[in-house]
């Protein structure tokens, strides 16, 4: 089947479905270009909660199509490929952090949304890259603060609160490998450019950079800056829009090898093929949802 009999066929069963298909700014081209509503962590969330469609089509990874669940427990929520999953998110488990919380009596948990529905029934409070810094400061000064499972999206927000945070380990293998010799290497061939990072970058990245920002927040900067030009230090998914936004605009990708193989495991056949079976269903178990969705309740209610 060519690609534009593909696209029909979703665009037919996604009303026969009145399902809503929702997309992460590091989906490939084509699957961003089909979606309803393309965004950042903390607004598919909110579009999930939002939603009024009886089905939710997540072209993402698992915790992201496990919180729309959470969030909408009464509707189907779809994810076309049951893989499709964080590395960052796999790096801490239920058991890890309840046993790590036992060091630290009295301790409050912020958990990154990049986590398990588990790992958020353990945690007090859930944060986003867009509102982490809010979120920490909204915490109990007097109280030891647990951050997981990202390490540095966890010291970007105690440099930017004066927080002292105990940080778990965990980290974004795709943001890791974005090195400081990227920036500069880009820098030296761009020198008016701005330098724009996700947070998820080593603290010495996101030190070389303007800005350290989600990816709505990198795009809605890009919008509303006079600057031209702009190294972007995050998954080159993002790429698509930020183009498609700004046609008279230059972006370059800090790397090119910044590509998270889980977000592009999801096709326009894929997509079809949920929309035909029903297939994969994202199921929080109520025992844990009814726990997890606390910590995500309490962000929204931050922001
Ligand atoms: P955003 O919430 O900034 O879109 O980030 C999600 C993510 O997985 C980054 O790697
Ligand atoms: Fe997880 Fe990194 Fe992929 Fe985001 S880019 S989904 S943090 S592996």
């Amino acid at each position: 089947m060519n690609k534009q009999s593909i696209i029909k066929k979703i665009l037919h069963l996604k009303k026969i479905r009145n399902a809503v298909i929702l997309a992460h700014n590091y989906q490939t081209e084509e699957v961003q270009d089909i979606a309803d509503f393309v965004g950042d962590s903390l607004g598919l969330s909110q579009k999930a909660a939002a939603a009024e469609a009886a089905v939710i089509l997540f072209c993402g990874v698992h915790f992201m199509a496990e919180t729309a669940a959470m969030l909408s427990p009464d509707k189907i929520v779809l994810l076309p490929d049951p893989r499709a999953g964080c590395p960052m998110a796999d790096m801490i488990t239920a058991a890890a952090l309840r046993h790590e919380k036992e060091k630290y009596p009295g301790v409050q948990v912020v958990c990154y949304v990049n986590s398990t529905a588990e790992v958020k029934a353990e945690s007090d409070l859930c944060c986003t890259s867009s509102n982490a810094i809010k979120v920490v400061q909204s915490l109990e000064s007097h109280r030891p603060i647990l951050f997981v499972p990202d390490q540095y999206l966890g010291s970007y927000s105690a440099s930017k609160t004066n927080r002292d945070l105990i940080l778990w380990p965990g980290y974004c293998p795709v943001h890791m490998h974005i090195s400081v010799d990227d920036i500069k290497n880009a820098k030296s061939r761009h020198h008016h450019a701005a330098v724009l990072v996700h947070p998820e970058c080593r603290p010495e990245v996101i030190a070389l950079a303007d800005h350290a920002l989600s990816t709505d927040g990198i795009l809605r900067h890009a919008r509303e800056s006079g600057v031209k030009e702009f190294i972007v230090g995050t998954e080159t998914g993002i790429l698509h829009r930020l183009k498609k936004e700004n046609p008279e605009k230059v972006f370059i990708p800090a790397s090119q090898a910044a590509v998270c193989v889980d977000m592009k495991l999801v096709t326009l056949e894929k997509i079809l093929w949920s929309l035909e079976t029903m297939e994969h269903r994202v199921i929080v178990p109520e025992a844990i949802r009814k726990r997890a969705v606390n910590a995500v309740a309490r962000m929204i209610e931050i922001i």
